[in-house]
């Protein structure tokens, strides 16, 4: 059990004030609607107090997949003013009004943690018999829909869908993006710091792409050829990875033989085709523009995610411990998500190097995965000193531990309780 080092009330109470019934927004203001990982994240919290409300997060989530299979990254679910690209600008309104991309499909894995936690057993079987198709079809549209091609690797067609928005492995292919030509008023800066968020160049072309997917019709194809933007993610790979092997695992404990086979011949893909990601020299895996043809030299902590999959050999996994070790000790705070000697490293701007608790919970996951529990453990108890210094914020200055973002966040609750309630 990790040490407690926050007030477990406090944390209880961030999420039941921001549930809105059925979900939970991340935070007040600035997130006012349900995103996909945060959602996803945010039930392992509810499941230490409330094991139907952790089901029906996902349950509520689903009722906005695609008939094609796509799980929105953002379901709109009632009108805001406070958030700013809404659905009018999406476009996607049939159904739920969405955003038209996805975002790492982590649901399979908490939902296989939800399924073997809960002690209400009739209450996770029928909960997992609902659900288990959705998520298999969620799984088949990534590995038909974003691999047409069968190479192995799914594709990325916006930062926004790596959940790692602002990075600095995003820097070169956003900016062959062209930017929009209308204009708009952002509202994330009415919430927070301009110094915490991406800048305008950045938003303009966020703001293209979401209209290219809507000039095309939101056809798979047609967004496969002609977006400007197209990236092997590291991060979205690993994730998709390991919530493969846990679907899979689901799959073949109710019986689900046929989709648990298909699962096992997409992992095998993708376990072939990783290793053209890897950087001895960087020691991780790199992203990767297909556009451009080359390798995104920025080692963030999406490109040690690999480790969550079990998708490095052990020379890899060892490479990559040694470099989170030194890595850890460059900064004062958790694992800061863009590695601090990176001359684009900004230990407070969003995803730039600042430190977020979920991916620190998935990277220990990882570590634990090659025996390396000594650093997890050492990864859990810096990214908690985070919560002990400034409370539960959306993330962390990597060198102060001061809090950033949005305030009261959902997921960084949940990952606390989390841990408190189940993890060693
Ligand atoms: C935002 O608006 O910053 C979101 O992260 C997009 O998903």
């Amino acid at each position: 059990m990790t040490e407690q080092t926050f007030d477990r009330e406090a944390a209880l109470n961030i999420l039941r004030r921001n549930d809105r019934g059925g979900y939970t927004v991340p935070t007040h203001g600035l997130y006012p609607f349900q995103w996909s990982w945060d959602s996803a994240i945010t039930a392992l919290g509810w499941l230490q107090i409330d094991e139907q409300r952790a089901w029906q997060e996902a349950e509520t989530m689903f009722r906005g997949q695609w008939d094609n299979g796509m799980l929105p990254h953002i379901l709109f679910h009632g009108d805001s003013t406070t958030y700013f690209p809404g659905p009018d600008v999406w476009g996607a309104t049939d159904g739920i009004p969405s955003s038209a991309i996805s975002q790492p499909p982590v649901w399979a894995t908490t939902l296989r943690m939800l399924y073997e936690r809960c002690s209400d057993r009739a209450l996770a079987e029928d909960s997992l018999r609902a659900l288990l198709p959705k998520l298999v079809a969620y799984h088949d549209w990534w590995y038909t829909e974003r691999d047409p091609d069968r190479t192995g690797l799914v594709c990325s067609y916006h930062p926004w869908e790596s959940g790692m928005d602002n990075s600095p492995a995003w820097d070169a292919p956003l900016a062959r993006v062209p930017e929009i030509d209308w204009s708009y008023q952002r509202r994330d800066l009415g919430h927070v710091d301009s110094e915490q968020r991406p800048k305008k160049a950045e938003y303009d072309r966020y703001l293209y792409l979401v209209d290219f997917y809507k000039r095309h019709g939101f056809d798979s194809d047609a967004i496969y050829r002609e977006c400007p933007y197209r990236i092997l993610d590291t991060g979205i790979i690993s994730i998709l990875h390991r919530a493969s092997e846990d679907l899979q695992h689901l799959c073949s404990a109710t019986g689900e033989s046929d989709a648990a086979a298909r699962l096992g011949d997409c992992m095998s893909r993708t376990a072939g085709a990783v290793s053209r990601l890897w950087s001895a020299e960087r020691r991780c895996f790199l992203n990767y523009d297909v556009l451009a043809g080359e390798p995104l030299d920025e080692v963030t902590t999406g490109t040690v995610l690999p480790l969550l999959a079990g998708l490095a050999d052990d020379d890899q996994a060892a490479a990559m411990a040694a470099l989170m070790g030194d890595w850890l000790d460059a900064s004062s705070f958790g694992l800061a998500s863009t590695h601090p000697s990176s001359p684009r490293y900004e230990p407070q701007r969003y995803w730039r190097g600042p430190v977020w608790l979920h991916i620190n919970w998935l990277l220990a996951l990882g570590l634990e995965r090659y025996s390396a529990a000594d650093l997890a453990q050492r990864l859990r108890s810096s990214a908690l000193d985070c919560v002990r210094t400034s409370g539960f914020w959306e993330y962390f200055d990597a060198e102060t531990g001061a809090g950033c973002g949005g305030d009261s966040f959902s997921w960084t609750a949940a990952i606390a309780l989390h841990w408190l309630g189940a993890e060693p």
